[in-house]
């Protein structure tokens, strides 16, 4: 209480809370972007409130981006922040697990694996697990109907992903045993786990169940594998089977088996999150999946031709729907590291103690009014750069920009952009071209297959966002009504 009264001047403003341990968690915790927008106009953008009796710096704004994600890594730590929480789902020696260059090693070898050849791979992969799984699904039967639609893109993710990540022998087993089990696991990454990881709750003991049932088949079927090794294979575990780490150890199984946890724990909940706000987001523009219909006639051709790899970078709508869903919807909304050291704020007279969190929030940027106009405006048009809502910033991509290695590839250097949905520095998104190749082809066979709207009719209304699972996901039930563009004869 004395901190509270007797405020450091050298310290970022604190939130005003009641109660000591709680602080702000209940505030912050019901919608995250609101608290920050709200204690931003308040503070400006650096501010500390109280998480679970933990003092949390927030900075958000550009600048605020770059301080955080391009920290130095004597200064910042993100392990000692997530492995708490991860290490009993993903399992030992892995990710948080792991010393920092550890980790930028396994991110090298999974990059290293996605290739444009493997993507060459995995667009029909998708199309057919998209056709197949609107085909076969009770659900889709009708000519038309309403769906919630976060269970199902819940459930074409797990199927597409693990296909194309995990190889198909894995995929197969999801119609089985492997759904349940990645339930369980998931049942150990909430917000309780985040308070009490190792809180005897009944959650957490199937948890750990799931855990060792699902390395274990990943084991079995590593061992499978190596017996009947199929050459052209391009599945992550694939590769990593044969991989070796800098000092030529190959890659323990035990490490491949948790790799392939995080991997479809890291992309099933951001891109199914993403895949369920595109779908909404479509639903309450008709117009928009129309002018999507003609862009796939146009490149791709009558509805009967295959998509292919190649068709994805001139699909540019398509590619735009989904950079304008992140940009409201980005599924991360926090992002967290512990301070190791005292860290100055450039410009400010505030100094982050070592005893701090800061939290990074990229979203706020992107939804804000100096770098987007009319940010609650949800236009995929506005990434063209005629278009009178295309950013005010110029938002670099690609090839002119400075790059820097953290040891698992080139990425760009800076961190300062206001959009940021896959992060930046040496924790950034490796998933980042695989997680926009799936929600394209989803997208691309939603489209051809059906037209849809939301259930009432209205347009640009979506669904409120439920945070209570740490990533921004829609309320459910999330349902549209969708028709088939082909009728049953
Ligand atoms: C890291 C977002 C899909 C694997 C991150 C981070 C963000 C992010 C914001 C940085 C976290 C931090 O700095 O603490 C997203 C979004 C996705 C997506 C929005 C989809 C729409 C995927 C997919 C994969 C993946 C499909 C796997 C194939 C990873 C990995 C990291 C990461 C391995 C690195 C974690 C670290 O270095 O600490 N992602 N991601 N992500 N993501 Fe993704």
């Amino acid at each position: 209480a004395n901190q509270l009264l007797f405020k450091n001047p050298n310290e970022p403003p604190v939130v005003f809370h009641l109660f000591p341990i709680i602080g702000s968690t209940i505030t912050y915790g019901m919608d995250p972007p609101r608290f920050f927008v709200e204690n931003r106009n308040k503070f400006g953008n650096v501010f500390t409130f109280v998480l679970l009796g933990k003092k949390t710096t927030v900075f958000v704004g550009p600048d605020g981006n770059e301080f955080i994600l391009n920290a130095k890594q004597k200064d910042v730590n993100a392990e000692e922040i997530y492995g708490v929480l991860t290490t009993p789902v993903f399992g030992k020696d892995v990710v948080y697990d792991c010393p920092n260059s550890k980790l930028m090693e396994q991110k090298r070898l999974i990059k290293a694996t996605l290739t444009t050849e493997a993507f060459r791979q995995y667009v029909p992969i998708i199309e057919a697990e998209c056709y197949s799984y609107f085909k076969k699904n009770p659900d889709f039967k009708p000519d038309a109907g309403v769906v919630d639609i976060a269970k199902k893109m819940a459930q074409l993710t797990i199927f597409t992903a693990s296909h194309c990540l995990q190889g198909k022998i894995v995929r197969d087993q999801f119609d089985e045993s492997l759904a349940d089990l990645y339930h369980d696991l998931d049942m150990g990454f909430t917000p309780i786990n985040f308070m009490l990881p190792w809180a005897p709750l009944p959650q957490n003991r199937r948890r750990d169940q799931a855990r060792e049932t699902v390395a274990k088949i990943y084991r079995d079927t590593m061992a499978a594998r190596r017996r009947s090794d199929e050459k052209d294979a391009q599945d992550i575990m694939h590769h990593l089977m044969y991989a070796t780490y800098k000092n030529g150890q190959p890659v323990p199984e035990h490490e491949i088996a948790h790799i392939m946890i995080a991997l479809l724990m890291a992309g099933q909940h951001s891109s199914s999150a993403t895949s369920t706000w595109i779908m909404l987001r479509l639903a309450s523009r008709p117009d928009i999946v129309e002018e999507l219909y003609q862009e796939q006639l146009r490149v791709v051709g009558a509805p009967d031709t295959a998509f292919a790899y190649e068709h994805l970078a001139r699909l540019t709508l398509h590619a735009n729907v989904i950079k304008e869903t992140l940009r409201q919807h980005a599924p991360i909304h926090s992002i967290m590291r512990k301070v190791k050291q005292p860290m100055h704020i450039p410009g400010t007279k505030f100094t982050v103690p070592p005893s701090h969190t800061l939290m990074a929030a990229p979203g706020v940027s992107g939804n804000d009014a100096e770098f987007f106009p009319e940010p609650s405006e949800w236009d995929p048009h506005r990434w063209e750069p005629e278009s009178p809502l295309a950013p005010r910033l110029p938002i670099k991509t690609g090839d002119d920009e400075e790059k820097v290695d953290y040891g698992y590839g080139l990425i760009s250097k800076g961190a300062s952009s206001p959009y940021l949905p896959f992060g930046a520095g040496r924790h950034r998104c490796i998933g980042e071209q695989f997680a926009y190749l799936q929600l394209q082809v989803i997208t691309a066979c939603m489209v051809r297959l059906f037209k849809i709207r939301t259930v009432d009719g209205s347009t640009r209304k979506v669904p409120g966002t439920d945070y209570s699972s740490l990533f921004s996901k829609a309320l459910e039930p999330a349902e549209i009504y969708w028709e088939k563009r082909e009728k049953a004869a």
